[in-house]
């Protein structure tokens, strides 16, 4: 398996002849990242004006909800605000259009989650190791159970001085799930319900949710993995788009500022292979359901 899939770009908008569709859908469940490196989003003067940390309220993110429409994460108010919202609001809808036509396969069931702007610099940031993405890990929410969807994000990186983004890539989700998940310990019964009940998670945490925050944590508090473990490190440019299932390809974003990030969700019934699914490699490790 290729760690990186290059696709040539056919703009926010393309279609794709069936054959690359199939190609480019098959490597991205057989966890490649793919990458479009023409791919630039556009943006006008006052756009790239905001490509600032200053629009940042506490949040390394300002995020946007197409469902509702709304901004959040952002110092910028008035009419600054609405530029920002529209901005996000347009790649979000780019992003969308794009998977629409690179992975036609998932048009039925795949659903449009938040957007993000991420203005400020990775490297050197100071957070704890939980909260720190220059460490290996595969993406799980704590307060958002998933329930066994996949979790598919869009990045570009918008970077106005012509830096990359760099990340690094670790090993396939088998391995990771065979090295971390015995180590994990089973959900204390009732514990679901009182995190629901306390609204720590917005819905009931299945035990597949427990294991993959269980996996998240696991990789990151493990400095002998992590300096074991993963690629040299690869760089996107700017002008870069870039889609992968972040549940399952475990990834470190080690340097860059100013990229955009769309997350999609997709229930593994919508795949092609759900035997491919981080939900259907740990059932049959485990031999139970877990959802
Ligand atoms: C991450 O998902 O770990 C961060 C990716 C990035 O911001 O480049
Ligand atoms: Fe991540």
């Amino acid at each position: 398996m290729e760690t990186l899939t290059i696709v040539h770009s056919r703009g926010w908008d393309g279609t794709y002849p069936p054959e690359e569709a199939a190609r480019a859908v098959g490597a991205l469940e057989d966890g490649s990242v793919i990458v479009l490196p023409d791919l630039a989003f556009p943006m006008s003067d006052e756009e790239r004006r905001l490509l600032d940390p200053r629009i940042l309220a506490k949040a390394k993110n300002v995020s946007y909800n197409p469902a509702s429409g709304r901004l959040g994460g952002t110092s910028c108010t008035g009419a600054e605000a609405e530029v920002l919202r529209l901005l996000i609001a347009r790649y979000s809808e780019s992003a969308r259009s794009l998977v629409n036509g690179l992975f036609p396969a998932y048009r039925a069931s795949i659903r449009l989650q938040r957007t993000s702007l991420r203005p400020a610099e990775i490297a050197g940031r100071a957070s704890s190791w939980r909260k720190d993405d220059t460490r290996l890990h595969v993406d799980a929410f704590p307060s958002n159970p998933v329930r066994g969807d996949r979790i598919i994000r869009v990045f570009c990186n918008v970077n106005p001085s012509n830096r990359p983004r760099v990340w690094r890539l670790g090993e396939p989700f088998e391995r990771v799930a065979e090295r971390f998940a015995p180590g994990i310990p089973r959900p204390l019964p009732g514990s679901a319900a009182v995190l629901h009940l306390l609204r720590i998670t917005k819905r009931r945490r299945s035990e597949y949710d427990h294991i993959m925050v269980g996996l998240h944590d696991a990789m990151k508090a493990d400095d002998a993995y992590q300096s074991s473990t993963g690629t040299e490190p690869i760089e996107f440019n700017p002008g870069t788009t870039w889609i992968t299932f972040s549940d399952s390809v475990s990834h470190a974003a080690l340097s860059g500022q100013h990229q955009f990030e769309q997350t999609f969700s997709l229930p593994v019934s919508g795949m092609a292979d759900e035997g491919k699914s981080p939900l259907r490699i740990l059932e049959r490790m485990k031999g139970r359901v877990l959802v």
